[in-house]
């Protein structure tokens, strides 16, 4: 048998809201397949977590296919489904008996400080948050540490949501006994990915994004139009290379350091156009997108393949949260032997 030492854990995930972005690749997904044989991972399609700002039914129906897309992002950027656990939040009801417990650790001033909900609420325009969305950093906490997990890969803006996990893990450890591990987040390296309007970070709801999944022809089209220094009138003009979002994509998803510096040197000088430019971008992309694309299409055949993956996965998750959820109760004198959920 595998007499091999426990791996750590890996827990982090997306909620169902559509096509993942280059965003999401740089924050998160890189990391994800790079440690994807040297720990043991869950990932998690928090649909739960949508229902914080869309409760609508129309939403609701929307899940099971974005969560369809959502696999075939991971897979055709390189999780592999045989290293790697996939699984729907909502199936692994025990998350929620565990989010409950946290809730009583966790202040509500605590979860109005975090600045997430701030952010939130500003770009959704949502006046006055349900308990939900205020909880929302909570049930996070509980699908990390349902799994226990140690390393949560994740973009810069979760950062203060692992922190709040960091603190319910020690407060329960100190209340009830060493139960949890403290996790610690990965943020990717280079920050927070512009869009392609110049704005501090792509966003769906803004509408400037590149998509892992979008075609040749929809990547051409949207870096020809990209956002890039706005007082370089003609291309004789020393251009702005910080801060352009061309270079910092150039540097996210370009492999030949020397051509991009000598780009930027020339951009600098004013000897290079933006057209130019923009055209190298595109065939880096396209360089970084083709098997990407190509995965995609195998996988894309194959829904029944999707299916069983997610199927699969969720039984393996939710094994390990009753394990878990019942080693919490133990701990906290709680009686465990309720009948099983579902
Ligand atoms: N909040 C995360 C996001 O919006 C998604 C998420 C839900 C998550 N549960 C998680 C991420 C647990 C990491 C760990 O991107």
């Amino acid at each position: 048998m595998n007499n091999t030492k426990q791996k750590k854990r890996i827990l982090t995930g997306d909620r169902p809201t559509g096509p993942l972005h280059l965003g999401h690749f740089i924050g998160t997904l890189k990391n994800r397949v790079r440690l994807q044989s040297e720990y043991d991972c869950y990932f998690i399609i928090a649909d739960l977590h949508t229902l914080t700002t869309s409760p609508s039914k129309d939403n609701i129906k929307k899940l099971d296919q974005n969560i369809k897309d959502l696999i075939l992002d991971y897979l055709s950027v390189g999780i592999d489904p045989k290293k790697s656990v996939i699984y729907r939040q909502s199936l692994v009801p025990e998350v929620v008996y565990l989010s409950l417990l946290f809730s009583m650790l966790t202040t509500v001033a605590r979860c109005q400080r975090v600045p997430s909900l701030k952010e939130v609420m500003h770009d959704l325009h949502i006046k006055k948050p349900s308990l939900g969305l205020l909880t929302y950093p909570v049930l996070q906490a509980a699908d990390i540490l349902m799994v226990k997990g140690d390393l949560v890969p994740v973009g810069k803006d979760q950062e203060s949501h692992i922190e709040l996990t960091r603190e319910i893990a020690k407060t329960f450890n100190r209340l009830y006994g060493e139960v949890f591990p403290i996790p610690k987040a990965l943020i990717g390296e280079g920050g927070i990915l512009p869009g392609t309007d110049g704005q501090s970070k792509m966003s769906k709801s803004i509408g400037n994004c590149i998509y892992l999944s979008d075609d040749a022809f929809t990547v051409e089209k949207k870096v020809m139009s990209m956002y890039t220094d706005p007082n370089r009138i003609k291309a004789t003009d020393p251009g702005k290379v910080e801060g352009n979002p061309v270079f910092v994509y150039l540097d996210a998803f370009g492999k030949d350091k020397e051509k991009i510096k000598d780009y930027k040197d020339r951009y600098q000088k004013g000897t290079v156009g933006d057209v130019e430019v923009k055209k190298y971008l595109i065939s880096v992309l396209d360089s970084f997108l083709s098997p990407i694309r190509k995965k995609r299409a195998i996988y894309e055949k194959n829904p029944a393949l999707i299916e069983k993956i997610l199927k699969e996965g969720t039984k393996k998750a939710r094994l390990e949260a009753k394990k878990v959820l019942n080693e919490a109760l133990l701990a906290m004198g709680l009686d465990p032997s309720f009948p099983s959920l579902g």
